[in-house]
């Protein structure tokens, strides 16, 4: 955890996923949280200068106050708070985009409904909460390329902050390479992320083997997907 303090003294605090997540936001730009909820991540990005301005988004209007009254604490003046259900076309400036603790679908919903996210000068950085296989192979198929992927493991639960941008260029993800994406096991957070998911696997295929009616397609799956970990995890 990150503990911060704006020019006022007020201080808050910043989780190591959004500490990561703000890390992967490109020093200069214009960012755009979508789901900002607190608006801790803009708060953070405004406080230490990373950003010349931020759009703090939410479909609910009490996360978004929450979001308000932290920038009045902070004094943050370049904070726009947007009440709006995804991403509204006056964030169109936005150079980094953020969607993080939302789930899959609903990310891909959100940027299905911005076609203008479709550009190689924006970035996006992504945080399921869950799903990540589905996002990465939706990304993969439609143009997205992912140029980073970190992996944090936080209060028993792992999660991969995904960097990506706009190619054009169509991709099909081998079985486990989605699961996987850039993941390596580098340290202990990636480490673990590999582990949960080389359990979750496991656990799933052991439960199609013992099923009334085994899903052969889904064994095929799991089986090649644990292989695939298994050989890349060396
Ligand atoms: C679990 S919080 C995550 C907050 C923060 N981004 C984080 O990672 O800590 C999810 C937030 O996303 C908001 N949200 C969910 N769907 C949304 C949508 N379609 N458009 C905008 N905000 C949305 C919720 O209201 C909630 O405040």
């Amino acid at each position: 955890m990150i503990i911060l303090q704006a020019k006022n003294n007020a201080q808050f605090n910043l989780s190591k996923r959004l500490a990561t997540t703000a890390a992967a936001v490109r020093w200069g730009g214009v960012v755009a949280d979508v789901g900002c909820d607190h608006g801790k991540l803009p708060a953070f990005l405004c406080v230490t200068e990373r950003v010349q301005k931020a759009y703090a988004i939410d479909i609910s209007a009490p996360s978004l106050e929450k979001a308000r009254r932290l920038f009045d604490e902070l004094e943050i003046k370049n904070a726009e708070t947007i009440l709006c259900d995804g991403l509204p076309e006056q964030c169109r400036d936005a150079t980094d985009i953020v969607i993080a603790g939302i789930g899959a679908d609903v990310i891909i919903d959100i940027i299905e409904r911005a076609p203008w996210l479709k550009s190689s000068l924006i970035r996006l950085v992504l945080v399921p909460s869950s799903q990540h296989a589905r996002l990465r192979r939706y990304l993969a198929q439609n143009g997205f390329v992912t140029e980073d992927e970190t992996a944090i493991s936080e209060s028993g639960q792992c999660y991969a902050v995904m960097t990506v941008s706009f190619d054009g260029v169509s991709r099909t993800l081998q079985n486990g390479e989605d699961e996987m994406g850039l993941i390596r096991p580098v340290n202990l957070d990636s480490y673990a992320y590999v582990r949960h998911t080389l359990n979750k696997l496991t656990v799933a295929l052991a439960g199609q083997r013992s099923a009334s009616s085994p899903d052969t397609d889904m064994i095929k799956y799991l089986e090649e997907c644990i292989a695939y970990i298994e050989r890349t995890k060396k």
